[in-house]
């Protein structure tokens, strides 16, 4: 898969204020609510500021003025330790976090012990309008398209646009804002990074973080012959799952530590580009190659915590899986044709009791893992468009304009007619924006 060595996104300014959309001005009576409100935080701020003056305020003391908790804000929490910083760069270590996060959860009614399926999903894509042709479009489909599957599977969505450090260019723009979703959200046990290019094409597939991944920090897809041989291809950190705690953050720490932010970075380049069996003539140090560098001279400290997924698609390599998601499409028709309980139309909230239903029917009926993988026919969880570069246009030259285009067109159309299902259509066909009504009892009737 050398195809994702491609291009970096571009870096520029951020726009200008004015250049910004302003919408409509606010409504008058929204207007004056807002006065009110504003008059009421200054109030409490002046407040505060007198309480901190006259309690807090001794000469050296850390704990400068703070807004007053309020009684429905909790107790302290370590969102009041004015040192605490959100910055992967350029802010004070985190330290404790296991312990913070656990008084926060108790302090907020939000039990014991963290549940462990909450999930916040991190994706992102440039400041800028893409360049490419309908690029912006492409990335309006691809966000859709995680919004879909989060809604059906109760996670959030946190899409970023913002270079929250910006020397941490391209790629290593993840590492701060992982960093920052760990810390905005306390009460996620999980943080999930999926590439703004990754489309999932299984709505149905639910990850086992419960099960398997119990005792794992660090989840990622990846290729055991590849690590074998120290290839910088070896995972692919497109997506990869990072549990909230400290040792996730003090592996964010150290993996930034290797970025572009950082004087060490070109003392990095050359031993990673140099440890890396595939890197040798290349000067292109990349986040994936850290990572990959990382966890593999360093196996006997981090891999009893992390997981490189094999079983299934957690992440699937474009030109493995569109050519025959048809085929795909048509194996789990062919099942739902045979059981009418599959048949029955429902509510979109129901969706999760539906897709257990369809798994464990598929599962003798159709051959290969849930999740998808390289034998058989289940569905891909995702798909990853390496090396297509929707945003930009500026494809790896070995992949075809038409492979690309088409390839990303019917993973998502592939993706959109599972979930328009609930809503009574599907396309027209697999390529075919329009979409038609499915009748009564679809699929068993088509018309
Ligand atoms: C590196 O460059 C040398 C000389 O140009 C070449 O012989 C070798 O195959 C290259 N190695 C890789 C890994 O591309
Ligand atoms: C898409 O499907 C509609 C409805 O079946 C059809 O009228 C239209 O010609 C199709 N478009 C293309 C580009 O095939």
């Amino acid at each position: 898969m050398a195809g994702s060595e491609v291009a970096p996104l571009r870096v520029s300014a951020f726009p200008a204020p004015g250049k910004q959309h302003g919408g409509a001005p606010p409504r008058l009576a929204g207007r004056a609510r807002d006065v009110l409100v504003f008059a009421a935080g200054v109030a409490a701020a002046v407040l505060a500021l007198l309480g901190s003056a006259s309690v807090l305020g001794a000469p050296g003391s850390r704990l400068v003025a703070f807004p007053v908790p309020g009684p429905e804000d909790g107790p302290r929490t370590f969102y009041d330790d004015p040192e605490l910083s959100y910055d992967a760069v350029d802010g004070r270590r985190l330290t404790g976090w296991d312990a913070k996060r656990a008084e926060w959860l108790r302090s907020r009614g939000l039990g014991r012990r963290p549940a462990p399926e909450r999930v916040v999903m991190v994706s992102g894509s440039q400041p800028e309008p893409c360049p490419g042709d309908a690029g912006d479009h492409l990335m309006l489909r691809f966000l859709k398209n995680k919004l879909d599957y989060c809604r059906l599977h109760g996670i959030k969505l946190l899409y970023n646009r913002d270079f929250l450090q910006p020397a941490m260019t391209s790629y290593w723009a993840k590492i701060p804002i992982v960093r920052a979703a760990m810390l905005a959200h306390p009460e996620a046990e999980w943080v999930w990074w999926v590439d703004s290019d990754a489309v999932f094409t299984d709505m149905d597939f639910s990850l086992p973080l419960a099960t398997k991944y119990a005792g794992r920090n660090f989840v990622a897809y990846g290729w055991p012959d590849k690590i074998e041989r120290k290839s910088w291809l070896g995972i692919n950190n497109g997506v990869f799952l990072l549990r909230n705690c400290q040792w996730s953050l003090d592996l964010l720490d150290e993996w930034a530590r290797m970025g572009p932010a950082f004087p060490e970075h070109g003392q990095w380049a050359k031993v990673v580009l140099s440890s890396l069996a595939d890197k040798g003539n290349s000067t292109w140090f990349d986040d994936q190659s850290a990572l990959v560098y990382l966890l593999l001279y360093n196996w006997e400290r981090l891999g009893k915590k992390a997981f490189i997924e094999t079983d299934y698609f957690l992440m699937a390599y474009w030109l493995d899986v569109v050519d025959r998601l048809d085929g795909v499409a048509a194996r789990y028709e062919a099942v739902e044709r045979r059981m009418p309980w599959l048949r029955r139309r429902h509510a979109e909230r129901e969706h999760m009791r539906y897709a257990a239903a369809r798994n464990a029917a598929v599962s003798g009926a159709v051959p290969g893992p849930a999740g998808g993988g390289y034998k058989g026919w289940r569905r891909p969880l995702i798909t990853h468009f390496v090396g297509c570069q929707p945003c930009s246009g500026e494809r790896n030259p070995m992949y075809s304009r038409e492979s690309c285009d088409d390839g990303m067109r019917r993973a998502l159309g592939f993706a959109d007619d599972q979930v328009l299902r609930a809503y009574g259509f599907r396309h027209a066909a697999p390529l075919n924006d329009s979409v038609r009504p499915l009748p009564f009892d679809y699929p068993a009737r088509n018309n």
